[in-house]
């Protein structure tokens, strides 16, 4: 690979934080950056964090996007691959165990919001500019934008956005249900790493069954979905969580969760 990392990856208190710092160029997603995605989700698998946090560093981004300048020089047939690669990675955070949060300021731009769409909660800071720009370069989203963001925002506004290339604000995209939560930006890490402490200390198997069946329910019928629902429901109560968690309800006091 060569040079330094570009992708950091720090464990504290079972919360891991992923963090692009390629800040000269914006975090854009160059092939390095990727590999080194893909190596660290790789990793944490095995580390088995209880909650992720994936953030850019330097004051003006969180990732503006694929690399434009390796872009450029692509055929039709590396587009594709690049595509299929970018979107196996978001698959991968997408379905990654324990919650993941998207801490995004500044700039969150093409594969930058596409990266924060595959992750469970966005929490913007209040100086976030969000878009889907890759219209204006004459090409489409590829890493998974056109797909989730039509599940997270609806048809209508997936279109406008895609369409026109267009940025929004933070409070524009708290609006539509685009971000989660809008924070003044000198509070972003702080607030995120209390939310990921607090989701860290939930009993962790109830969360992953949560997380599981939540993120099913965006590919299944209703009837289908509360199946898997009861199937993971069922589940919990075979984990001794639920006994410690119901019992420490009825005692009144605190649960011990594992
Ligand atoms: N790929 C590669 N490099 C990028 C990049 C990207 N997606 N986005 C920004 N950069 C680089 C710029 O080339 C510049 O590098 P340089 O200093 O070596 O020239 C550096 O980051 C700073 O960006 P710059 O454009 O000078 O800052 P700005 O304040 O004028 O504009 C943006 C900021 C985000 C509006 C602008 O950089 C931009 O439009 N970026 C591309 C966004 C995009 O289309 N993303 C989707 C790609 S599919």
């Amino acid at each position: 690979m060569g040079g330094d990392a570009l992708v950091r990856c720090d464990m504290e208190d079972h919360v891991a934080h992923v963090v692009i710092q390629r800040p000269q160029a914006l975090n854009a997603l160059n092939l390095q950056v990727l590999t080194e995605l893909e190596q660290v989700f790789g990793e944490l698998q095995d580390r088995a964090p209880r909650c992720v946090v994936v953030r850019g560093t330097g004051e003006r981004a969180f990732v503006a996007g694929a690399d434009i300048g390796e872009m450029e020089k692509m055929t039709p047939t590396e587009a594709r691959s690049f595509s299929r690669r970018g979107q196996i990675l978001f698959h991968n955070i997408e379905e990654f165990p324990a919650p993941v949060i998207a801490a995004i300021h500044g700039y969150a731009l093409g594969g930058g919001l596409e990266l924060a769409l595959a992750c469970d909660l966005i929490v913007a800071s209040d100086d976030a500019q969000l878009g889907q720009p890759e219209i204006n370069l004459g090409i489409i989203p590829g890493f998974g934008g056109t797909q989730r963001l039509l599940r997270r925002v609806g048809p209508g506004m997936a279109r406008y956005l895609v369409f026109s290339g267009s940025r929004i604000s933070a409070e524009a995209a708290l609006r539509i249900g685009l971000v989660d939560r809008v924070v003044p930006a000198g509070d972003l890490l702080s607030v995120v790493d209390t939310l990921a402490r607090e989701l860290a200390g939930k009993p962790a198997f109830a969360l992953q069954q949560a997380k599981a069946v939540l993120r099913a329910a965006e590919h299944m019928d209703l009837r289908s979905g509360c199946e898997r629902e009861a199937d993971a429901f069922a589940l919990t109560f075979a984990h001794p969580d639920s006994r410690e968690g119901l019992r420490a309800f009825l005692e009144k006091r605190q649960a011990k969760f594992a």
